[in-house]
Protein backbone atom coordinates (compact mmCIF):
# COMPACT_ATOMS: atom_id res chain seq x y z
CA UNK A 1 0.00 0.00 0.00
CA UNK A 2 1.18 3.40 -0.76
CA UNK A 3 2.54 5.38 2.39
CA UNK A 4 4.35 8.53 1.47
CA UNK A 5 6.99 9.86 3.77
CA UNK A 6 7.17 13.82 4.25
CA UNK A 7 10.10 15.80 4.88
CA UNK A 8 8.98 19.22 7.22
CA UNK A 9 10.85 22.13 6.79
CA UNK A 10 10.37 24.24 9.90
CA UNK A 11 11.30 28.01 11.57
CA UNK A 12 9.15 28.45 14.73
CA UNK A 13 6.89 26.95 17.57
CA UNK A 14 5.64 24.08 15.26
CA UNK A 15 1.68 24.07 16.08
CA UNK A 16 0.87 23.22 12.59
CA UNK A 17 3.92 20.25 12.77
CA UNK A 18 1.83 19.01 15.99
CA UNK A 19 -0.65 19.06 14.44
CA UNK A 20 0.74 16.43 11.42
CA UNK A 21 2.57 14.06 14.05
CA UNK A 22 -1.07 14.03 15.85
CA UNK A 23 -2.52 12.51 12.71
CA UNK A 24 -0.11 10.22 11.82
CA UNK A 25 -0.18 8.67 15.59
CA UNK A 26 -3.50 8.84 15.53
CA UNK A 27 -3.49 6.55 12.35
CA UNK A 28 -6.04 9.57 10.23
CA UNK A 29 -2.81 10.58 8.46
CA UNK A 30 -1.42 7.60 6.76
CA UNK A 31 1.79 8.73 6.19
CA UNK A 32 5.46 8.81 7.64
CA UNK A 33 7.37 11.57 8.61
CA UNK A 34 11.29 11.27 8.05
CA UNK A 35 12.49 14.09 9.55
CA UNK A 36 12.10 17.47 10.11
CA UNK A 37 14.96 20.10 9.63
CA UNK A 38 15.16 23.60 11.14
CA UNK A 39 16.82 26.78 9.77
CA UNK A 40 16.86 28.17 13.73
CA UNK A 41 18.56 26.41 16.66
CA UNK A 42 16.23 25.40 19.15
CA UNK A 43 13.01 26.07 17.67
CA UNK A 44 9.77 24.57 19.64
CA UNK A 45 8.90 22.71 16.29
CA UNK A 46 12.44 20.24 16.88
CA UNK A 47 11.14 19.54 20.39
CA UNK A 48 7.64 18.55 19.35
CA UNK A 49 9.64 16.39 16.50
CA UNK A 50 12.33 15.11 19.26
CA UNK A 51 9.28 14.23 22.01
CA UNK A 52 7.41 12.21 18.49
CA UNK A 53 10.48 10.11 18.18
CA UNK A 54 10.70 11.52 14.23
CA UNK A 55 14.72 12.33 13.28
CA UNK A 56 15.93 16.05 13.48
CA UNK A 57 18.46 18.41 12.01
CA UNK A 58 19.31 21.83 12.74
CA UNK A 59 20.80 24.08 9.21
CA UNK A 60 21.02 27.58 10.49
CA UNK A 61 20.76 29.62 6.99
CA UNK A 62 23.49 32.05 8.36
CA UNK A 63 26.30 29.41 8.20
CA UNK A 64 25.91 28.81 4.22
CA UNK A 65 27.45 31.51 2.28
CA UNK A 66 24.73 31.96 0.28
CA UNK A 67 21.39 30.89 -0.31
CA UNK A 68 22.11 28.11 -3.19
CA UNK A 69 24.54 26.67 -0.32
CA UNK A 70 21.71 26.22 1.97
CA UNK A 71 19.24 24.67 -0.02
CA UNK A 72 22.62 22.05 -1.27
CA UNK A 73 22.08 20.99 2.03
CA UNK A 74 18.68 20.84 3.12
CA UNK A 75 18.21 19.09 -0.04
CA UNK A 76 20.99 16.47 0.77
CA UNK A 77 19.33 16.28 3.88
CA UNK A 78 15.67 15.51 2.73
CA UNK A 79 17.38 12.85 -0.05
CA UNK A 80 19.16 10.71 2.87
CA UNK A 81 15.84 10.52 4.77
CA UNK A 82 14.38 9.38 1.43
CA UNK A 83 11.53 11.80 1.48
CA UNK A 84 9.10 12.30 -1.06
CA UNK A 85 7.37 15.39 -0.44
CA UNK A 86 8.38 18.17 1.08
CA UNK A 87 5.79 20.14 3.66
CA UNK A 88 6.84 23.73 4.60
CA UNK A 89 5.26 24.31 7.88
CA UNK A 90 6.33 27.53 9.16
CA UNK A 91 9.39 27.38 7.29
CA UNK A 92 10.80 31.00 6.88
CA UNK A 93 13.11 30.82 3.97
CA UNK A 94 12.58 31.44 0.51
CA UNK A 95 13.52 28.33 -1.51
CA UNK A 96 15.80 28.80 -4.67
CA UNK A 97 15.71 26.82 -8.28
CA UNK A 98 18.10 24.75 -6.67
CA UNK A 99 15.88 23.26 -4.19
CA UNK A 100 12.84 22.93 -6.13
CA UNK A 101 14.34 21.46 -9.16
CA UNK A 102 15.41 18.36 -5.95
CA UNK A 103 11.58 17.89 -5.86
CA UNK A 104 9.45 19.51 -8.99
CA UNK A 105 5.80 19.61 -7.61
CA UNK A 106 6.24 17.90 -4.73
CA UNK A 107 6.87 20.80 -1.66
CA UNK A 108 3.54 21.79 -0.22
CA UNK A 109 3.10 25.30 1.80
CA UNK A 110 0.53 26.30 4.49
CA UNK A 111 -0.33 30.41 3.77
CA UNK A 112 -2.53 32.15 6.55
CA UNK A 113 -4.55 33.74 3.63
CA UNK A 114 -7.02 33.67 0.70
CA UNK A 115 -4.57 33.44 -2.02
CA UNK A 116 -3.54 35.19 -4.18
CA UNK A 117 -5.26 37.98 -1.20
CA UNK A 118 -2.32 38.90 0.95
CA UNK A 119 0.77 37.14 0.22
CA UNK A 120 4.08 37.22 2.13
CA UNK A 121 5.03 38.16 5.28
CA UNK A 122 2.22 38.91 8.55
CA UNK A 123 -0.94 37.65 6.42
CA UNK A 124 -3.13 37.74 9.01
CA UNK A 125 -2.06 41.80 9.57
CA UNK A 126 -2.25 42.68 6.21
CA UNK A 127 -6.00 41.14 6.00
CA UNK A 128 -6.70 42.80 9.70
CA UNK A 129 -5.37 46.01 8.77
CA UNK A 130 -7.34 46.26 5.25
CA UNK A 131 -10.78 45.42 7.17
CA UNK A 132 -11.33 42.04 5.17
CA UNK A 133 -14.21 40.56 6.50
CA UNK A 134 -13.28 36.73 5.49
CA UNK A 135 -9.85 35.66 5.40
CA UNK A 136 -8.45 31.99 5.71
CA UNK A 137 -5.65 29.89 4.76
CA UNK A 138 -4.26 28.51 1.59
CA UNK A 139 -2.81 24.94 0.95
CA UNK A 140 -0.53 25.23 -2.04
CA UNK A 141 2.15 23.79 -4.02
CA UNK A 142 5.82 26.09 -3.98
CA UNK A 143 6.77 27.32 -6.91
CA UNK A 144 9.54 29.82 -7.88
CA UNK A 145 7.34 33.19 -6.67
CA UNK A 146 6.29 33.71 -3.01
CA UNK A 147 2.79 32.05 -2.57
CA UNK A 148 2.02 31.57 -6.44
CA UNK A 149 2.08 27.77 -6.86
CA UNK A 150 -1.19 25.81 -7.54
CA UNK A 151 -3.58 26.10 -4.77
CA UNK A 152 -4.57 23.02 -3.60
CA UNK A 153 -7.68 23.66 -1.09
CA UNK A 154 -8.46 26.92 0.59
CA UNK A 155 -10.37 27.42 4.17
CA UNK A 156 -12.33 30.33 5.28
CA UNK A 157 -12.32 32.13 8.54
CA UNK A 158 -14.54 35.23 9.38
CA UNK A 159 -13.62 38.41 10.98
CA UNK A 160 -15.88 38.67 13.70
CA UNK A 161 -16.73 42.59 14.92
CA UNK A 162 -14.34 43.63 17.59
CA UNK A 163 -11.81 41.15 17.01
CA UNK A 164 -7.96 41.85 17.70
CA UNK A 165 -5.17 40.84 15.57
CA UNK A 166 -4.12 38.39 17.94
CA UNK A 167 -7.83 36.72 17.80
CA UNK A 168 -8.04 36.81 14.33
CA UNK A 169 -4.44 35.15 14.20
CA UNK A 170 -5.61 32.58 16.59
CA UNK A 171 -8.37 31.35 14.77
CA UNK A 172 -6.82 31.59 11.22
CA UNK A 173 -4.03 28.98 13.17
CA UNK A 174 -6.72 26.72 13.90
CA UNK A 175 -7.76 26.33 10.53
CA UNK A 176 -4.40 26.13 9.19
CA UNK A 177 -4.34 23.03 11.87
CA UNK A 178 -7.37 21.25 9.89
CA UNK A 179 -6.90 22.16 6.63
CA UNK A 180 -3.20 20.86 6.48
CA UNK A 181 -3.95 17.66 7.97
CA UNK A 182 -6.96 17.11 5.41
CA UNK A 183 -4.82 18.51 2.49
CA UNK A 184 -2.07 15.52 3.29
CA UNK A 185 -4.63 12.87 3.78
CA UNK A 186 -5.66 13.54 0.28
CA UNK A 187 -1.90 13.83 -0.88
CA UNK A 188 -1.27 10.41 1.56
CA UNK A 189 -4.49 8.80 -0.64
CA UNK A 190 -2.95 10.00 -3.70
CA UNK A 191 -6.22 11.93 -4.55
CA UNK A 192 -4.29 15.00 -5.46
CA UNK A 193 -2.49 14.64 -8.95
CA UNK A 194 -0.06 17.25 -10.12
CA UNK A 195 0.14 16.46 -14.34
CA UNK A 196 3.06 18.87 -14.58
CA UNK A 197 1.12 19.47 -18.00
CA UNK A 198 -0.25 23.95 -18.06
CA UNK A 199 -4.02 24.58 -19.47
CA UNK A 200 -3.92 28.53 -20.17
CA UNK A 201 -2.00 30.00 -17.04
CA UNK A 202 -2.35 27.59 -14.60
CA UNK A 203 -0.20 24.48 -13.52
CA UNK A 204 -2.71 21.36 -13.52
CA UNK A 205 -4.21 19.72 -10.41
CA UNK A 206 -7.06 16.85 -10.24
CA UNK A 207 -8.50 15.44 -7.09
CA UNK A 208 -10.22 12.49 -7.17
CA UNK A 209 -9.90 9.13 -6.94
CA UNK A 210 -6.14 7.48 -8.00
C1 LIG B 1 1.66 29.72 10.48
O1 LIG B 1 0.74 30.76 10.60
C2 LIG B 1 2.05 29.52 9.04
O2 LIG B 1 1.00 29.70 8.15
C3 LIG B 1 3.07 30.60 8.88
O3 LIG B 1 3.83 30.56 10.06
C4 LIG B 1 3.00 30.08 11.11
C5 LIG B 1 3.69 28.91 11.73
O4 LIG B 1 3.10 28.50 12.91
N1 LIG B 1 3.81 30.46 7.66
P1 LIG B 1 3.56 27.16 13.63
O5 LIG B 1 5.07 27.20 13.75
O6 LIG B 1 3.09 26.00 12.80
O7 LIG B 1 2.90 27.22 14.98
Amino acid sequence: MYRPKFGVLVSGGGTNLQAILDAVSSGKLEADIGVVISNVAGAGALKRAEASGVPTATLPHKSFGSREQFDEALVARLLEADVQWIVLAGFMRLLTPTFLEAFPWRVINIHPALLPAFPGVDAQGQAFRYGAKITGCTVHLVDAGTDTGPILAQLAVPVLDGDTEDELRKRVLLAEHELFVDTLCLIAKRSVVVSGGVEGQRTVVRFGPP
